[in-house]
């Protein structure tokens, strides 16, 4: 039987120290400030939205929200980002996707201020990360390796394996596994003998947006099995990338949808932020 990694319990631990931090931060007069853009009514973009203020709320900062109808400009956008770049008492900017079909994801990912892309999807960052020099790591695959650090799970030499190769979650995730010393394979639609390549892995990270697709023949006895989906299963009910059920008794080490990864991709935000924070104050 496996253990689960509690993304609640992970994801109240980096909030705490982040709320500790921004008090201090607080006694030295400065509260960090993050900018949330949404563009549109996306059900789901909105309630990501206001989880994220609540995070806000709790840790102590200041958050804006602004919430821009869907018809709006790419030249509108991009003209509020501008603004908020140079907006002192905001830190972190962040733009909620999927866009809009008529807005130009890249140009506006770009207009973010580096420093202030506390997404660490701005291709600056991303080349940051990629030579191990950063102030920031992408939000979900960080807090996939907090989650992994938790237990004292040791990555180096290990077979990791990331089915999923986007650029918020899969590449960057091998990147960090590869950082902590793993040898890292990354698995796609084209990938031959999936199944094959996912069984070999130590460590094996799902983020493929298809619910269920691993399936318990897939998993190595003992694996230590990271699921970054969140979806729907055939009755409606949330689920994640893993067949949870059937490859539970496998693993060594799980994490459930709901209540997993998801919650440490808003930690992660926040200490992003106060990161920003610290780094536009000179701390
Ligand atoms: N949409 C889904 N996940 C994310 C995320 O981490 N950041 C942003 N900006 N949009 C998202």
């Amino acid at each position: 039987m496996a253990k689960l990694i509690s993304g609640k319990e992970v994801s109240a631990k980096v909030r705490a120290e982040v709320k500790e931090e921004c008090e201090a931060l607080k006694a030295k007069g400065i509260r960090p400030g993050l900018a949330v853009i949404i563009v549109g009514d996306d059900p789901a973009s909105r309630v990501y939205v206001n989880n994220k203020k609540k995070a806000c709320a709790e840790v102590g900062f200041v958050s804006e929200e602004y919430a821009l109808p869907e018809q709006t400009s790419q030249e509108e956008l991009i003209a509020l980002i501008g603004e908020l770049n140079s907006k002192p008492e905001i830190n972190g900017i962040l733009c909620q996707l999927p866009l809009p079909k008529h807005l130009d994801e890249k140009a506006v990912i770009n207009a973010i201020s580096p420093m202030k892309d506390v997404d660490a999807f701005h291709p600056s960052n991303v080349g940051r990360i990629m030579i191990g020099d950063y102030h920031f790591l992408p939000c979900t695959p960080a807090g996939v390796m907090e989650m992994i650090k938790s237990e004292g799970i040791e990555v180096a030499g290990k077979n990791c394996v990331v089915i999923g190769r986007s650029n918020i979650v899969g590449k960057p995730m091998a990147m960090l596994l590869l950082h902590e010393n793993g040898t890292v394979t990354i698995c796609h639609s084209k990938t031959k003998n999936l199944k094959e390549v996912c069984a070999a892995a130590d460590i094996l990270v799902a983020a493929v947006g298809r619910p269920k697709f691993v399936t318990a023949d897939m998993v190595k006895d003992g694996a230590v099995v990271l699921d970054v989906g969140i979806n729907r299963d055939e009755n409606g009910k949330l689920c994640g990338d893993v067949d949870f059920a059937a490859v539970e008794p496998k693993a060594s080490y799980i994490t459930p949808v709901p209540g997993g990864v998801g919650p440490m991709t808003i930690a992660m935000l926040m200490k992003n932020t106060l990161m920003a924070a610290k780094i536009q104050n000179e701390l």
